[in-house]
């Protein structure tokens, strides 16, 4: 039996469901029943009535999943999917910058640990990070982390003067203007779209047609009648986008923008994690319950 074939036989044994991001090796987004970015994901996980949630992603996804729906086994594939920009910052880094602006209201991106999360009043994604940001009132100081990028992105969008926290993401930090602009030059009419943790997007904003999300991209790839579109994310993306619309040439900014977080979870991960029950990913109650607050406020927005 096939890698694929076995999958699919223990995600129907257990009633299981299978989430997998958008950076996720193309043969583990064939076999998921649902594939998307991190708010999507999280209001899959949200919904799910299934007793077993197997996260191809990557931790912090894997936590969001178990707060959001605490009596469900949360399944992460391989422990070793974590995030560099959610190591960025600690619990006890926030805490210290929280007491440095006392009534400051903080907003933490969804790459970050359940531990900043229950510090946070209010979690955003890469799409709604804007709407988040404008829905809390104009007098408030404003504390952003995790991301830099994302957060001078936000700020030049809303207009609102917050506090960022100097984090990165290792893989969309690593490009930087001067590509976009060879890009540009090297292929004249392309259009540009880039996910806004990406180092290039703040200083380089006139060069990007579109900052978008991960998903941003996906319903972006299904319309565009461009003839072709340069990518600057994770180039895992390209599986959907080329998937979706032959016509159009994806092409990554960079051929070596690849997370190896997200690079961890294979189909034998994930046939061994469904067998075995592993590795179950819990949060301890105290944690969940206030990082549910800031979670479910993302979920509404
Ligand atoms: P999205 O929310 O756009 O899927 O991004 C998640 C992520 O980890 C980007 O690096
Ligand atoms: Fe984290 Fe960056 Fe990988 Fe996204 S691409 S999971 S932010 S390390």
């Amino acid at each position: 039996m096939s890698l694929e074939a076995e999958v699919r036989r223990l995600k129907d044994e257990r009633s299981a469901v299978l989430l997998a991001h958008n950076y996720q090796r193309g043969e583990v987004q064939d076999v998921a029943d649902y594939v998307g970015d991190s708010l999507y994901l999280s209001r899959k996980a949200a919904e799910t009535d299934r007793p077993v949630i197997c996260f191809a992603g990557v931790r912090f996804m894997a936590e969001t999943a178990k707060i959001l729906n605490p009596t469900r086994t949360v399944l992460l594939p391989d422990l070793k999917a974590g995030c560099g920009l959610a190591d960025s910052i600690t619990a006890e880094q926030l805490r210290a910058w929280k007491s440095e602006h006392p009534g400051a209201v903080v907003v933490a991106y969804i790459n970050t640990s359940a531990e900043v999360k229950a510090e946070s009043d209010y979690c955003c994604t890469s799409s709604n990070a804007t709407k988040v940001v404008s829905s809390i009132a104009e007098d408030k100081e404003i504390l952003f982390l995790p991301d830099v990028f994302l957060g001078e992105y936000v700020r030049k969008k809303t207009g609102r003067s917050m506090h960022l926290w100097v984090g990165d993401c290792p893989v969309h930090a690593k490009m930087r203007p001067e590509d976009l602009q060879r890009a540009r030059r090297e292929h004249p009419g392309a259009e540009i779209v880039a996910h806004p943790e990406c180092g290039c997007t703040s200083a380089a904003l006139p060069h990007v047609d579109r900052i978008l999300s991960t998903d941003g991209m996906v319903r972006f790839a299904e319309e565009t009648r461009q003839k072709e579109v340069l990518v600057a994310t994770e180039v895992g993306i390209l599986h959907r986008m080329r998937r979706l619309n032959p016509t159009t040439t994806f092409t990554p900014l960079s051929e070596g923008t690849i997370c190896p977080y997200m690079k961890e979870i294979d189909l034998a991960d994930i046939r061994d994690s469904l067998a075995q029950n592993r590795y179950v990913i819990e949060v301890p109650e105290a944690t969940a319950r206030r990082a549910r607050v800031a979670i479910d406020r993302m979920i509404a927005a």
